[in-house]
């Protein structure tokens, strides 16, 4: 079997037997230090206004913290220094990329650590130079070892998305030729359901099934046209809008009636009327089929420092945390039909008015807010059609 790559890491970095006996033998001074070392780490990224913002949980969550990082140097100094090691490091690392921490922030902070435990050694072996200089060094290369698996998780993160991006590429270019191909049996298809209709005179069964093929081929079209929008942007073709009118038309296209007065004090916005209908149709459609009969779906607007919010939210169950991370990824979906492609096309419409949606739940059901530059502020529309 060829080398693995924490043994490959290893050997990069030198971490060799005497590395491995230096740390336990310093174990044992070093323990004592673990928790003020841990208090001093979290300090330290508390006092930085990008890296606080990572622990949003707040002070419980640093609490918590403070202790895995306790348990994580009693690792450090003990090993083994094995493949099981290697996992549960690398596992701490994806945690780290999954909250999307800049993994420049990694730099730093294993210097405080580096820092921190030297002052140990250097106290410690105050009057043992050779011990002194085998435990530095062996710290130096252990904490090596540990920056270079955060940052390979980093990789392997870049990797993935790279495939997910070819992927996708492929699958955009198989898509768009299947989808243009579809578009004429449909079409065929439809044309000659329109003439059957005419002939089948009062047969019932046979005027069923005809308008049954008829919301089928409905629903094949719809799939063709959202997946080549996917795939082709079309150009927008840009005009000031009220978020009224855009969530009217959306609605009346789905047959909902719903409370928009409180819309109509919004400030304009620009863009193009029917990709962003399509917008607030998919977003409409999935809310109201998440909400059933019984349930409701509510429309908010408001103003947020120059950005339109339109909010939709509805009284269904909400979208699951596994879901949620690839929510508007195509290919997503909960529903039974769809093959999801709405919010991935949602997406897709909103950033390019420059402005962005997310899922922001207040409750148990989903709530998603699309939000738009004010028409005549700084952000411009890059292509009008
Ligand atoms: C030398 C660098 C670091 C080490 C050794 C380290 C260690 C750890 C450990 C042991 C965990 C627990 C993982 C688990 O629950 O299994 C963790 C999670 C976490 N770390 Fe770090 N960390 C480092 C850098 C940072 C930095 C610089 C930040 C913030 C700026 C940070 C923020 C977090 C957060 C927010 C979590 C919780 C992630 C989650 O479970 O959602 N870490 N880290």
């Amino acid at each position: 079997m060829g080398e693995t790559i924490f043994e490959e890491l290893k050997r990069y970095v030198g971490f060799g037997d005497e590395d491995a006996v230096a740390l336990r033998t310093l174990y044992p001074v070093a323990a004592p230090h673990f928790e003020r070392i841990s208090v001093v780490f979290y300090d330290r990224i508390l006092a930085h206004e990008g890296a606080r913002k990572a622990l949003e949980g707040g002070e419980s969550q640093v609490g918590h913290l403070k202790h895995t990082l306790v348990g994580w140097m009693g690792e450090l100094f003990h090993g083994p220094w094995d493949e099981p090691y290697f996992e549960v490091r690398a596992r701490i690392g994806r945690k780290h990329v999954a909250i999307a921490l800049p993994q420049h922030y990694m730099f730093g902070a294993m210097n405080v650590l580096r820092q921190e435990l030297n002052a140990v050694v250097d106290d410690a072996y105050l009057r043992e130079p050779k011990k002194l200089q085998a435990a530095r060094i062996a710290v130096g290369k252990i904490l090596d070892l540990e920056l270079a698996v955060m940052l390979h998780t980093y990789r392997e993160d870049l990797l993935s998305q790279q495939a997910r991006a070819e992927r996708l590429s492929t699958f955009g270019q198989l898509v768009g030729s299947i989808g243009h191909e579809l578009r004429n049996p449909l079409g065929v298809m439809e044309s000659s359901l329109y003439i059957l209709k005419g002939r089948i005179g009062e047969d019932a069964r046979a005027n069923k099934h005809v308008e049954r093929i008829g919301e089928q081929l409905g629903i094949a079209n719809t799939i063709i046209k959202d997946l080549l929008d996917m795939i082709r942007d079309r150009p927008l073709s840009a005009q000031r809008l009220r978020m009224k009118d855009v969530l009217e038309m959306a609605a009346n296209q789905l047959h909902l009636s719903l409370g928009l007065e409180p819309l109509a004090a919004l400030p304009e916005v620009e863009g193009d009327p029917n990709q962003l209908r399509q917008v607030f149709v998919n977003l409409l459609d999935n809310a109201s089929d998440a909400a059933g009969e019984t349930g409701w779906v509510r429309v908010e607007g408001s103003v947020e420092g120059g950005r339109v919010a339109v909010a939709i939210e509805d009284s269904g169950k909400g979208v699951d945390e596994t879901t949620r991370r690839r929510l508007f990824e195509p290919l997503v979906t909960t529903k039974q039909k769809g093959i999801g492609l709405g919010l991935a096309l949602v997406k897709r419409i909103v950033e390019r008015h420059q402005g962005t949606v997310s899922y922001e739940p207040r409750g148990n059901g989903a709530r998603f807010v699309v939000r738009l530059p004010e028409a005549g502020g700084n952000a411009s529309l890059p292509d009008r059609g």
